[in-house]
């Protein structure tokens, strides 16, 4: 996609594995403050931007079990309320007997900010898991590319 409005990169593409590990760590410590009493699944997820910052959501479930959403979701809103426009990469940290990636719905929602080649890191608590990218996890997917000039 190419757009006259797209914003600024501020981070070179060889320079987005530089920040695995912080956004890794930021996943992390996010998902200890997960609220989620009913599947006890607690989920962190971090986005860098294109200026480098990183955001932190984790998942928020809800009595009225539809309304609750995931972490990745938390990160993209709190990426968006800062003025954020582009994702670079992605951590997801859960805690499971295999990786945890994001859910089909949240590939979805990634790719709205985030190009094919974006890493996707996948860790648990203690270390990093998988590492995938949103093109493999979500090929042929729709985007705004069909939608806008
Ligand atoms: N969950 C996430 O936060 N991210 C995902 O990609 C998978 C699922 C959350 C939603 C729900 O609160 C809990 O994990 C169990 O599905």
């Amino acid at each position: 996609m190419s757009r006259k409005d797209e914003p600024e990169v501020e981070v070179a593409p060889r320079d987005v594995d530089a920040h695995m590990a912080d956004l890794v760590a930021a996943a992390q410590a996010v998902r200890a403050n997960a609220h989620a009493p009913y599947s006890r699944f607690a989920v962190g997820a971090a986005v860098l931007d294109e200026q480098g910052r990183i955001h932190a959501g984790c998942n928020v479930e809800n009595a009225a079990y539809p309304q609750g959403w995931c972490a990745e979701a938390s990160a993209l809103a709190v990426m968006v309320a800062a003025g954020g426009r582009r994702v670079l990469a992605v951590a997801v940290c859960a805690v499971a007997d295999q990786p945890v990636t994001p859910c089909g719905g949240c590939r979805q929602k990634l790719r709205e900010f985030a190009a094919d080649d974006c890493p996707i890191w996948v860790a648990d608590l203690h270390s990093l898991r998988a590492t995938h990218t949103l093109g493999e996890l979500l090929p042929f997917s729709f985007g705004p590319q069909y939608l806008l000039p």
